[in-house]
């Protein structure tokens, strides 16, 4: 039986979130495996408690303290559970970093994570909001997942079906948010792996390199290079990557926008038309832009950052400031793509 992990109280979580803003947790604890996790949701102090995962904190805002328990995921393990002559099947704790899996699995050349190279975060929240980059989605690799059920401490597995995944979004963000914890991902990786290069800005950077024929290593390494180039880095400057989803809208809707603004950049998504958010944000005039601490990053729009010291509280006034004004110039409501903890 493994040992109750130690539970401190009041918290400090600047460092265990990329936005790098202050909140307390009442409790605070760092699990490094399943049973330590479930020895955690047993103790009757703590089952009544409101309680939050937290993986890298790369994905989430705190607005305010969090009362409750807060349980940092740090469940490490990789295994290759299953394999033939063209793929195989690599298991991974949920508290492993996303990228170090990545560049596991590139230096292995077990293709299908490459595009998703340098996204910050854990392995036990990508498929929480179907991380994507460049083309590729975690959908696409994705094999199950093992999560503990938070009332009865019992694990259950996830086929791809059950976590019902779509466009930054999974079961895990609607129906059973908060209900469940994820303790390991399996993904499918192919050992003679086909590259994508479907992304136009990635097979430009190919292009510009000169690599017709590019490795997985080719196209993980490019994919870095376009990240540090547009992106800012959190442990430079507090940022959740992407505040916003890019909104879908209906083809109708489109042309009408078309109309007024012919240079619109647009994609298909099934019958509808995905818009980047960070050109409508930069249409507004926002790129650059501070309010105190807070601000829209230099280079991507989209990229809402913490210069120092702005609070939670501060960066969602900027949020909603941009939100106002992208819906009077286009009647387009942008959702935002972070979990806002409040
Ligand atoms: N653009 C602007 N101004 C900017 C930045 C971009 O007008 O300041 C326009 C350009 O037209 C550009 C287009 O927006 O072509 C798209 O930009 P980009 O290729 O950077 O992609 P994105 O749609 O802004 C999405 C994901 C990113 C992911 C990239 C690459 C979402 C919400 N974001 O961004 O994911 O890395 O594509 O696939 O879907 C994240 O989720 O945190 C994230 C960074």
């Amino acid at each position: 039986m493994a040992n109750l992990p130690d539970v401190k109280k009041n918290f400090d979580l600047k460092d265990h979130n990329t936005m790098g803003v202050h909140a307390n947790a009442q409790y605070f604890a760092s699990v490094t495996s399943a049973d330590e996790l479930r020895q955690l949701l047993l103790q009757p102090d703590y089952k009544i408690l409101p309680k939050l995962m937290l993986g890298g904190g790369s994905n989430l805002l705190f607005v305010n303290d969090f009362e409750g328990l807060v349980i940092h995921l740090n469940i490490k393990d990789r295994a290759v559970i299953e394999e033939n002559e063209e793929e195989l099947l690599l298991q991974v704790g949920a508290g492993e970093n996303w990228h170090e899996t990545v560049m596991f699995a590139v230096e292995n050349g077990w293709g299908g994570i490459e595009n998703l190279s340098f996204i910050p975060g854990s392995v036990g929240a990508a498929p929480i909001q179907n991380i994507g980059a460049y083309g590729v989605e975690l959908e696409e690799v994705f094999e199950s997942l093992e999560a503990i059920d938070l009332e009865t401490g019992i694990s259950k597995t996830f086929d791809k079906k059950a976590c019902n995944f779509e466009y930054r979004d999974s079961v895990f963000k609607k129906e059973l948010k908060g209900k469940y914890i994820i303790t390991d991902v399996t993904l499918r990786l192919q050992k003679d792996p086909e590259v994508n290069t479907t992304y136009r800005a990635l097979s430009e950077s190919l292009e510009e390199k000169g690599i017709s024929d590019p490795t997985i290593k080719d196209i993980s390494e490019t994919v870095i290079e376009i990240r540090q180039s547009k992106l800012p880095d959190p442990a430079e400057i507090g940022n959740t990557g992407s505040f916003f989803k890019n909104p879908v809208i209906p083809a109708e809707v489109f042309k009408e926008l078309q109309k007024e603004y012919p240079e619109i950049p647009n994609y298909p998504a099934g019958d509808k038309i995905k818009i980047p958010a960070a050109w409508l944000i930069d249409r507004c005039g926002w790129k650059g832009k501070q309010i105190g601490d807070a601000g829209v990053h230099k280079v991507h729009a989209l990229v809402i950052v913490n210069y120092g010291n702005a609070t939670g509280a501060e960066i969602i006034e900027l949020a909603e400031k941009i939100r106002s004004s992208v819906f009077e110039k286009f009647g387009i409501v942008l959702i935002p793509e972070v979990n806002i903890i409040t």
